[in-house]
């Protein structure tokens, strides 16, 4: 792994410190249980390091959206347990992240314990980096860690300005996401691909931009192959389409080819004239789409012919669904690749690397979520970096030259 730059925990002291470390526990929930606890686990190795090393751990994070208010449906309170079970201490908690009832129970705390406060967002000042919020919080300990890469795209209040009040470090979870994706896309073995689905291009505009200034190649697929494809003059039926970005799409292969960049897309598709299970699908060459048909899946010839591209690779940065993954047949074309993906990664043969909330719920799907070099669990912050900005969450941990 190279250097990921940031300062990290082994540059601190925290013994007996009070340690402020910034998670991102904004996690799916469904009815007060948490339905995906990958974001909890994957902060345990930071708060577990610095409760060994005898720190007093005070965890911030932000839940959901509250614009501000004391939103009771979006209570960092539940958390309590599901954290506690998967650090093996109880976790205390403050019912808010400033003022007394955290500073009393900050003031509590000793060596080798962890206190979880209140949603950060109940406080408008988070969101918009108030000094005065975020003196506040500073006020409560003496390091900071940022662990939330998730969140790195924000500069709220406790991810710049904490780092900006306090000594600060990067978490574990933090480094291991810097250092992941500094490896992809700024350090990779090459040949390097991308692999980029998802609905929509107008949404993955800067993305791919940055992309084809990288990448040796680039596959699309997914809904935004489509407009791709309309915009070379291919029928797309019915099929999910931006008919408006079309110049756009072409300006981009434009400029792909002037950077010596391959652009790859899909040469048939899985069709069918309804979005829903049990609908009747059919392979077609991608020319002869009907005009009542949709594109809900690269076909079997693109499948194979984006695997016997991947073996000659040695890095892949994958961001978004290939097809309609949600409703099988329309999974197979996401899932084949997938699968060949994880297998080369455990053959030695790729570095891989895929982030984005449909994205892992595909790898979910095809089975291979832990197969790959590295997963991120960030969703806009993973977006942000393939657009090639810096974060400010991840800049203000950065040590200095
Ligand atoms: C996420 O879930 O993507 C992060 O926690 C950031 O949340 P936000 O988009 O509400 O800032
Ligand atoms: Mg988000």
């Amino acid at each position: 792994m190279p250097d990921s730059g940031l300062r990290t925990l082994d540059d601190v002291d925290v013994a007996r410190r009070t340690v402020l470390v910034r998670l991102d526990l904004n996690v799916p929930m469904q009815d007060g249980e948490v339905t995906d606890a990958t974001r909890i686990e994957r902060s345990v190795p930071t708060v577990k390091e610095l409760l060994d090393k005898g720190a007093k751990v005070v965890i911030l994070s932000h839940f959901g959206r509250p614009k501000g208010r004391r939103e009771p449906a979006m209570s960092l309170k539940p958390l309590c347990a599901p954290l506690g079970q998967a650090l093996g201490v109880q976790v205390a908690f403050a019912e808010d992240c400033v003022g007394e009832p955290a500073r009393r129970a900050a003031a509590a705390l000793q060596p080798g314990q962890v206190l979880l406060l209140e949603n950060l967002r109940f406080h408008a000042g988070e969101e918009k980096n108030d000094p005065a919020f975020a003196d506040a919080l500073a006020s409560l300990g003496e390091i900071y860690v940022g662990d939330a890469f998730s969140a790195a795209h924000r500069a709220h209040a406790s991810i710049t300005g904490l780092a900006e009040r306090l000594p600060a470090a990067a978490g574990r979870l933090m480094q291991a996401e810097v250092e992941a994706l500094s490896r992809a896309l700024d350090h990779p073995d090459r040949p390097l691909i991308a692999l980029v689905g998802g609905a929509k291009v107008s949404t993955k505009l800067e993305l791919l931009g940055n992309l084809i200034a990288r990448v040796d190649l680039l596959v699309l697929g997914g809904g935004m192959a489509n407009t791709f494809l309309f915009a070379r003059g291919v029928g797309v039926g019915r099929s999910l389409c931006e008919r408006d970005m079309a110049e756009t799409a072409l300006e981009i292969m434009a400029k792909a080819e002037s950077k010596g960049c391959g652009i790859v897309l899909p040469t048939d598709g899985r069709i069918a004239k309804e979005f829903k299970a049990g609908a009747p699908s059919e392979v077609v060459p991608i020319d002869r789409v009907p005009d009542d048909a949709m594109i809900l899946d690269i076909g079997p010839d693109s499948a194979a012919s984006i695997e016997a591209r991947l073996e000659g690779c040695r890095t892949v940065v994958w961001n978004g669904p290939l097809g309609a993954f949600e409703i099988p047949p329309f999974d197979a074309g996401t899932t084949a690749v997938a699968r060949r993906v994880a297998a080369l990664t455990t053959a030695g043969e790729l570095m891989s690397v895929a982030g984005g909330g449909d994205t892992l719920s595909a790898l979910a799907h095809a089975g291979v979520l832990e197969r790959l070099s590295y997963v991120s669990t960030a969703g806009g912050a993973f977006l942000e970096w393939l657009e090639g900005k810096e974060l400010p969450g991840v800049a203000v941990l950065r040590r200095s030259p």
